[in-house]
């Protein structure tokens, strides 16, 4: 029987080896049917009590850095006209400003078919950024995730990329690791804070720590004489109603903040 993440139907620990018990199909059936009776660990996963994360505090997390050794942080992304990755290239570049940080670069893989991008009038995707591999995911120390806004959600694209992390949940495989988020939307109101609090489910899922901008960024947040992306949960853009506005300096000082701010936190996290 499988996992209700979609991983594989053998149970496994924290550190993806078998446990040592298999529990008998209709045991688990009985534990996902009996989630309020459940003791609390078991509760928190009703549906696969044996399967899942038995001691996440134990888990993955961020391993103890060498003093010399440079924090690996992936950027992960999904844009469909290149916004999210304006944000995401320069949030490289200021991670690494740091002297902390080995950054890099990846993006979602695209579900809508090539029609219907066309339609849309959507650039090619970067030829020098490759596809995320989600079984790559725990090699990385933390995590930047950037992607537009969908209705004050996230791009579908990049909810299906967390749909594929289901045996690395089941494993406790990110959790610990630290993530920050970025965002995009056509307007002002269009999802700027929605889009990133409701991604924070993802984060608490994986048990991953996140870590918002907070006023971090001062006076490129408190402006309103002029429109502008970004909140406290993080840094942002708008694109304007016809994609056509490109990030202000004021949005990016914001975003720079963010991703030294983080670099800090990852950091201390991995001392
Ligand atoms: C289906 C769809 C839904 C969208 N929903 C919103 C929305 O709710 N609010 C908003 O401000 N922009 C919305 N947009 C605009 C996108 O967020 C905008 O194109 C994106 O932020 C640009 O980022 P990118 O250049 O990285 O793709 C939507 C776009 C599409 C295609």
């Amino acid at each position: 029987m499988g996992n209700v993440c979609g991983g594989s139907s053998q149970a496994v620990d924290q550190h993806g080896k078998p446990l040592n018990k298999t529990p008998a199909p209709a045991e688990t059936k009985t534990e996902a049917a009996k989630p309020a009776a459940a003791a609390p660990a078991a509760a928190a996963a009703p549906a696969a009590a044996a399967a899942a994360p038995a001691a996440p505090a134990a888990a993955a997390g961020v391993a103890p850095a060498a003093a010399d050794k440079k924090l690996k942080v992936y950027i992960i992304f999904y844009s469909t006209y290149g916004h999210i990755e304006k944000l995401a290239r320069e949030y490289k570049a200021a991670l690494e400003s740091t002297g902390d940080v080995d950054a890099q670069l990846f993006r979602v893989a695209e579900t809508l078919p090539a029609d219907a991008l066309e339609k849309m009038h959507a650039p090619p995707k970067p030829d020098d950024i490759p596809v995320m591999e989600t079984s790559k995911l725990p090699d990385a120390d933390a995590f930047v995730f950037g992607f537009p806004t969908r209705f004050g959600m996230m791009a579908g694209q990049m909810k299906t990329f967390f749909d594929t992390t289901g045996a690395l949940w089941q494993a406790g495989a990110l959790h610990g690791k630290p993530a920050s988020m970025f965002t995009s939307t056509a307007t002002q109101g269009g999802g700027q804070e929605t889009t990133l609090w409701t991604a924070v489910t993802q984060l608490a899922h994986h048990g991953m720590i996140y870590v918002p901008t907070g006023y971090a960024a001062g006076a490129a947040m408190f402006g309103v004489q002029d429109a502008k992306g970004g909140s406290p949960w993080g840094a942002g853009t708008l694109a304007g109603p016809d994609g056509s506005r490109q990030p202000s300096e004021v949005e990016l000082e914001a975003l720079r903040v963010q991703a030294k701010h983080f670099a800090g936190i990852a950091k201390k996290l991995a001392a």
